[in-house]
């Protein structure tokens, strides 16, 4: 979560590592009913990188989807965003589609990348400030769940327009949302946007091949998640005995994934004892899938107007532009 805006902060200032919470996580996740584990971990060095191999997919249509309506509507986008922003992005990774963005942006005036991989950073950050010389960047390496201190920086700006692409926002639940966004309308403020993509409710069948891929790649990302606690933690999960299952719950507009224990077993974690029985579930992550007028209502709720959607022809997948009219 980002906080006051104005607030200077060292270029690439480390955060605590979220892995000093693992176990606790674990253990409350575990402990409760239904079984969750937070999908916030799927995220280590090798969760990270079959998150790579499913955004290149041929099912997984989110990534390539996004990256085409980024550099079909690129023109218009940036007409919307207006010139001499500050751009904010959230977790944008290597910076494909925010580079889509620059490049058709009219002179702005700062990039300030947010994401908590400090060696995805730097090698963006090295690549940025090569392709835009002339642009101010400032990258901040942070967790922005958590309240984040932005630079204060030399170019002063028009607007601030956040950006969070990737349609993270649906592993957030509603209401948790709903509080991000307003978080990040404190940045935007007066004038300021979001643009944000959101994957669009669709047909189940394309939703469930897209996490259920034939590869088993997805497969794999799941239960990296036991692995890791096997290795972090000393937990002694069985991995030939759980299975990766993804379904599509329509009434609540969500995929779930879940792991599924294939027998009767006690796991261990820590001095926890654990037992499950056959067919038992941990759930370990919601993607929820909106339609255009339920995430304007989302984020309505948290004090932003509706300003453009740009989608595909499939209409699979939407990229947001929304303003703030909230002061300070
Ligand atoms: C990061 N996030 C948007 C992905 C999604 O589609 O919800 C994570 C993911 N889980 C399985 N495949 C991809």
């Amino acid at each position: 979560m980002i906080a006051n805006p104005l607030t200077s902060a060292p270029p690439l200032a480390s955060v605590p590592s979220a892995s000093s919470d693992f176990l606790s996580d674990v253990i409350a996740g575990l402990s409760s009913e239904p079984r969750t584990l937070p999908c916030k971990y799927f995220y280590d060095e090798r969760g990270a990188a079959l998150f790579q191999k499913i955004c290149e997919l041929p099912e997984y249509y989110i990534t390539r989807t996004e990256i085409d309506i980024l550099d079909r509507y690129r023109a218009e986008i940036a007409s919307q965003l207006g010139p001499n922003i500050e751009l904010i992005g959230l977790g944008t990774g290597a910076g494909t589609k925010t580079r889509i963005l620059i490049e058709a942006l009219e002179k702005p005036a700062v990039y300030i990348p947010v994401d908590i991989s400090e060696k995805q950073l730097r090698k963006s950050t090295a690549l940025f400030r090569k392709t835009f010389p002339n642009l101010e960047i400032q990258p901040v390496c942070a967790d922005y769940l958590q309240p984040v201190a932005l630079p204060s920086t030399r170019h002063k700006a028009k607007r601030n327009v956040v950006y969070f692409p990737g349609s993270t926002i649906g592993n957030f639940e509603p209401d948790e949302a709903a509080m991000f966004l307003g978080r990040i309308a404190n940045v935007c403020c007066e004038n300021g946007g979001l643009l944000i993509g959101a994957d669009l409710q669709k047909d189940r069948h394309i939703l469930e091949r897209a996490y259920n891929d034939a590869k088993g790649v997805t497969a794999q990302f799941n239960l990296n998640l036991l692995t890791r606690a096997n290795r972090e933690l000393g937990a002694d999960f069985d991995l030939g005995r759980w299975r990766h299952r993804a379904i599509y719950n329509s009434s609540a507009g969500r995929i779930e994934m879940h792991l599924v224990s294939e027998i009767d077993q006690t796991v261990h974690v820590a001095d926890y004892e654990f037992r499950f029985r056959s067919g038992e579930q941990i759930i370990t992550e919601f993607s929820y899938k909106y339609t255009p007028e339920g995430f304007t209502a989302l984020a309505r709720r948290a004090g932003f107007e509706f300003a453009r959607m740009w989608t595909d022809d499939a209409r699979l997948f939407g990229v947001f532009y929304f303003t703030c009219s909230r002061g300070r």
